[in-house]
């Protein structure tokens, strides 16, 4: 597409089966079938779509070292998050010796085709100790890795069909009950959308919060300096005390619909999950932005932190290891309300001592709503707190 910028690694991926190959693999059934989770089928869809391009499929062994040890893939290309099929040892031997395995979801429907290179083994505190820089296990993303079965399996996936494609109505599934799927876009349909509306800069804005104003303060002044802002939600699995995906989505509506200038605004969910890797994860949500279409991406005050395990602007820090990343950083500092500047500023700003400051940020707000606190104004527009309020149970169990 002319005039928008390069996906990473120079080619938008797509790797989805064509209808009548679907129909013959869908009627196979000496197939070997291996399930699932939703993080994963996550992943699948990720990679089919070009949201993870270069990748085609699950991480091999090379790979893998390459972006644990230097965050790059082995060919050299920034890349700092593992994107692995963990499997027991049986499943690994059997998915090696049957080659084409189909990839099934939750909902027992055909996922994906995968086509199986190989499986190895890798020391699991190890990649949680690169990948998150800690070793403590309350950290959820080392939880979470040290939790994964002890094979990785390595080959390219070619979608067969959708997470949402079901036929059975299983509405306990959120992105069913909730419609978490209604602004999903791939890389294909965002940059269609920018290449229309002839924007030569788009800022991304990641987030796995309710908005507050400095969430606001941030995406606006973009849109003093750039053609185009790119709101853009993580949908996925996030840890127990984040807000739920339906709260932020619906939150984000109201916000848009109310304060936003809509002709140069764009809103779209990205699904993946959190992984809480503070710079590292930086890195990452920029680049699958990139693939999305954007020029630039906002960093702010701990990005992708959890409780204090990184320094607050240990995400702005890391972007100078990659001038090759392919799409330009925004850093802001720390934003705050301060009561003297009646207003939302940072310490760049605000010549007033401390005392004046009402800090902002998503765990303060949590632990406001929780204790029966109703956010003000200064700190949240009304209308999103209506949306919390008016929710029975707006953090993930
Ligand atoms: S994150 O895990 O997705 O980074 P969150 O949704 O809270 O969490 O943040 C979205 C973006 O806004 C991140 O770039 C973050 O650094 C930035 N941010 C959040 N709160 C502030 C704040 N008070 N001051 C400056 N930047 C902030």
């Amino acid at each position: 597409m002319k005039g928008i910028i390069e996906p990473h690694g120079g080619r938008l991926i797509k790797r989805i089966l064509d209808k009548s190959s679907r129909e013959k693999v869908l009627n196979d059934d000496d197939m070997l079938r291996v399930y699932i989770d939703d993080d994963l089928a996550s992943d699948v869809e990720n990679i089919a779509d070009g949201i993870f391009s270069p990748l085609e499929g699950f991480m091999g062994y090379d790979d893998l070292i390459h972006v644990l040890r230097e965050g790059r893939l082995a060919d050299g290309l920034p890349w700092t998050i593992p994107i692995l099929l963990d499997v027991d040892h049986d499943t690994a031997a059997r998915m090696k010796d049957a080659k084409d395995v189909l990839l099934v979801g939750k909902k027992s429907s055909a996922m994906a085709l995968m086509h199986v290179e190989d499986h190895y083994r890798y020391d699991k505190m190890e990649i949680a100790r690169r990948v998150y820089q800690t070793d403590d296990r309350s950290h959820p993303g080392v939880a979470k890795t040290l939790a994964m079965n002890d094979y990785f399996v390595h080959g390219k996936i070619t979608l067969v069909s959708r997470a949402n494609n079901t036929n059975n109505n299983n509405t306990n599934n959120d992105e069913d009950k909730y419609g978490l799927r209604r602004y999903r876009l791939t890389p294909e349909e965002s940059r269609a959308i920018i290449a229309e509306k002839g924007w030569r800069s788009v800022v991304g804005f990641q987030t796995r919060n309710i908005p507050h104003l400095a969430h606001e303060m941030l995406q606006k002044s973009v849109l003093n300096f750039f053609d185009a802002l790119f709101v853009n939600p993580l949908i996925g699995r996030k840890k127990s005390g984040d807000f739920k995906d339906e709260v932020i989505l619906r939150a984000y509506e109201v916000l848009i619909e109310n304060y936003y200038p809509k002709e140069r605004v764009l809103f779209a969910t990205l699904h993946t999950e959190m992984r809480y890797a503070g710079p590292k994860e930086a890195i990452h949500h920029a680049i699958m932005r990139k693939n999305l279409g954007c020029t630039h991406f906002i960093v702010g005050r701990d990005h992708a932190g959890v409780g204090s395990f990184y320094h607050p602007f240990a995400a702005q820090e890391i972007f100078k290891e990659y001038p090759d990343l392919g799409i330009e950083p925004v850093f802001f500092p720390a934003f705050f309300y301060c009561k003297r500047c009646m207003g939302i500023v940072s310490e760049r700003m605000c010549p007033h001592p401390l005392d004046y400051r009402l800090e902002l940020s998503g765990t303060r707000l949590r632990k406001m709503i929780n204790e029966g606190e109703r956010p003000s104004e200064l700190l949240m527009r009304p209308e999103v707190v209506d949306v919390i309020m008016q929710h029975k149970d707006p953090f993930v169990p």
